[in-house]
């Protein structure tokens, strides 16, 4: 099975197979939907069809009379539960059901509850409700939005970042540019459906949804349902794909539980895709302004990012990507400001790369509009403006490998074989264009618990609540173990997804490698201590080479000077069978209360632009050829390269594999993907994989990706920078301006498609 590398070279990790891959493509990796549930009964939703008003009347005799309806949750029946709430591990704060507002279209206006998923569904879709309804505001531009600041709204984007005296720097600039760019709505889609199955033994409560923050989702379901938590159990083994959209819990999932205490038995409650537009997260649209002002030789003198964000009517949700924008380069001065635009509008969460893809984006394209007009290679544009110190606090970086990743990428790419001039390369009948741009994306940590179990035969056993949402974290975690304990990655096993275990942070920000393994190190530490002192104590088989350096090797307690015991005999030493140890990390810094709040599902994130003593980011450089039919300008994306550096990589086919799909679904950014939104109604029109574009197979061609060696101790123990969110940052803004390199048309607004490029 492990065909891995004998020794990890340049702090590169073995590319191991997932150890869960035989079952997943078996089939045997069940989500959470297919996990058998004696006796249950189906839940399906019915949504509003409205985007702003109140309910005046909600008719529901047609719906119960349809044969094996048990029973219809609606508004006024969770008036005995609390509210849910939009903040740590809530996606909102609209309370469907509890009152008769509607916020936005395709809220949840109630659940019918069936002996079969048909009926159900039938009785759904005769459900009418009378509304008193007003016109909604739908998005950027449309009358009665209300746009407030960002800063200080949300824990997220605590401040507008400024540094120097931009205004006077850029003012005095020799070369500006000034330019407004944006994204549009996307939506996650992930494969598995959204679910939720609940059901109630006594008044212990079961859910199985796909989650990326069972310990947080625990907690916050038993506030809603008034109960203590420890009654409370969340499973979600495996996931379909997640990106952010299974992150924070919805609504919906206190409904299904107070749905089972009625009907007394399990529901569960699959919603459909199209629901689950209006029912889940999702990214929002964004704008931005960008201004660059530098001198002739190419130093950036000043740097502006204005950004706005639409949000829900209730929440501020903000991801302000600005942090990272603003320490990317050597700007010499800095603006930055953030806007809220709030809508009638479900509120938008967490999606793969937030809040960097759409900020970088912005920026990204800025630095190759700037590179045209100093007539320099954007390659050696940034070259020339690579910091030293980050701009906004003057902070190190804990260490930053991007000049390196663009060499790598550069060689590997043949950048030095394009022509600088626009519109010059071109092969028959298509246009070639080669464009640039940097990924960036903050390391963090967050305290995390785990419990390593060794048994004297070799086998181990890991458990910590975290989330296999597809990056390979199970893999890691038992590699992690299997290095730490001397024994074959076959011989581990590891449990995750289930808020029984020892807690672990949310599944998000590209925390759980770093964050998981660093406390399954520590707990392998312990083991390894405890065996250690076994092994060279009295009666243990290495008595007397007390000073000796040990090593776990081979199921094998060895010394510096190449004697060894084998481990069945240090355990007989031992007279114990197994050893165990549960261990807890906490990122430097943490904060007295951090694993407090580990155990209450809060996740105190450490890294990135938080820490005193540096800044802490991952990078990456996409070079990317695009070709463009001169005739149906159709856009086709031949070649990409991108070179990364994120520490230590635990497994080299993981994270080339999550390199990769985050560079494809950056093409998707760029060519593909976008919600359209009927602005009358405020309501979402492509709500299916047939209208809602992504890259297939024909649409990825040549992708290379590079993992450039890095060594950073000081980000954790583990040494470990995640890179589950890194790849797709950059991409599209490379996608963008290699198309402009091609043809000269500057596409700013995303999706780029054919119709953007017919004159
Ligand atoms: Mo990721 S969008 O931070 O789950």
């Amino acid at each position: 099975m492990n065909q891995a590398a004998p020794a990890p070279k340049e702090n590169m990790g073995n590319p191991v197979p997932r150890i869960d891959a035989r079952l997943k493509v078996t089939g045997q990796a069940g989500y959470p939907a297919d996990l058998a549930t004696a006796n249950v009964a189906y839940g399906v939703l019915a949504t509003s069809t409205i985007a702003k008003g109140s309910i005046s009347a909600l008719r529901l005799e047609r719906a119960r009379a349809v044969p094996g309806v048990l029973d219809i949750v609606s508004v006024g029946d969770m008036d005995e539960v609390d509210k849910p709430e939009f903040g740590n591990a809530g996606a909102s704060s609209i309370a469907p059901l509890h009152d008769k507002t509607i916020f936005h279209d395709g809220q949840i206006i109630a659940l019918v509850v069936a002996e079969t998923f048909e009926a159900a569904a039938e009785a759904a879709m005769l459900i009418r409700a009378d509304y008193a309804q007003e016109t909604p505001s739908a998005s950027f531009d449309s009358r009665g939005t209300r746009i407030e600041p960002a800063a200080g709204k949300s824990p997220m984007y605590k401040e507008n970042l400024k540094a120097g005296d931009f205004d006077a720097a850029y003012a005095a600039a020799a070369v500006k540019i000034d330019q407004k760019y944006s994204t549009p709505t996307q939506h996650h889609n992930p494969i598995e459906l959204f679910s939720t199955t609940a059901w109630w033994q006594g008044d212990q409560l079961t859910v199985h949804e796909p989650s990326q923050n069972v310990t947080g989702w625990k907690t916050e379901l038993a506030r809603q349902l008034k109960i203590d938590p420890a009654n409370v159990r969340i499973v979600s083994p495996y996931i379909g794909g997640a990106f952010g959209s299974k992150g924070p819990m919805t609504a919906r999932t206190a409904i299904v539980a107070v749905a089972a205490r009625r009907v007394g038995r399990p529901v569960r409650c699959v919603v459909s895709r199209m629901q689950a537009y209006d029912t889940q997260t999702y990214r929002a649209e964004t704008r931005h302004r960008i201004r660059i002002g530098a001198n002739r030789d190419g130093r950036i003198t000043a740097f502006g990012h204005e950004g706005w964000e639409v949000t829900s009517r209730l929440d501020p949700y903000v991801v302000g990507g600005t942090s990272a924008t603003s320490r990317m380069y050597n700007y010499g001065s800095v603006l930055t400001r953030v806007s809220l635009v709030h809508a009638d509008r479900n509120t938008p969460g967490y999606m793969r790369s937030p809040p960097e893809t759409p900020y970088v984006y912005a920026l990204e394209n800025a630095m190759d509009e700037m590179a045209v007009e100093l007539g320099m290679d954007p390659v050696e544009f940034r070259r020339i403006n690579e910091p030293e110190k980050e701009p906004i606090g003057g902070k190190p970086f804990s260490s930053r490998s991007l000049i390196k990743c663009y060499d790598q990428a550069a060689e590997a790419f043949g950048w030095s074989k394009r022509e600088a001039a626009v519109g010059s390369m071109r092969d028959g009948d298509w246009l070639v264009g080669m464009g640039c741009a940097t990924a960036i994306y903050p390391t963090a940590a967050a305290p995390c618990a785990a419990r390593v179990r060794l048994t004297d035969d070799g086998h181990v056993r890991v458990q910590s609540g975290s989330h296999e949402i597809g990056t390979g974290v199970r893999t890691v975690a038992g590699q992690m173990a299997a290095e730490r304990l001397g024994v074959d990655i076959d011989k581990v096993s590891v449990e995750m997804g289930d808020s029984t275990l020892p807690p672990a942070p949310v599944s998000g920000g590209s925390i759980s490698t770093a964050s998981v393994c660093s406390a399954v190190l520590k707990a392998c530490d312990a083991i390894r201590e405890k065996l250690f002192t076994a092994a060279v104590g009295e009666g243990g088989p290495l008595a007397g080479s007390g000073n000796a350096m040990l090593e776990m090797e081979k199921e094998a307690v060895v010394t510096d000077s190449g004697k060894s015991a084998r481990l069945s005999d240090v355990f007989n030493a031992m007279q114990i069978g197994a050893l165990e140890e549960y261990a807890e990390f906490a990122p430097k810094g943490s904060s007295p209360e951090a694993l407090k709040k580990l155990y209450a599902g809060q996740a105190e994130f450490h890294g990135g632009d938080q820490d005193e003593d540096s800044v802490k980011y991952a990078y990456g450089a996409e070079l990317v050829e695009v070709r463009i039919n001169s005739y149906t300008r159709e856009i086709r994306v031949p070649r990409i390269v991108g070179a990364f550096a994120a520490g230590r990589i635990m497994n080299t086919r993981t994270a080339r594999s999550q390199l990769m799909g985050g560079m494809i679904w950056g093409i998707g950014q760029a060519l593909h993907e976008a919600t359209e939104i009927d602005r009358r109604h405020a309501r979402y029109v492509n709500r299916d994989l047939q209208d809602y574009l992504v890259p297939v197979n024909a649409d990825i061609k040549q992708l290379e990706v590079i993992l450039v060696p890095e060594v950073d101790h000081a980000v954790n123990p583990a040494g470990v920078k995640g890179l589950g969110e890194l790849g797709n940052v950059g991409t599209a803004a490379a996608v963008a301006s290699a198309v402009y390199h091609a043809t000269g048309r500057r596409i700013r607004d995303l999706p780029i498609r054919i119709e953007n490029l017919i004159v």
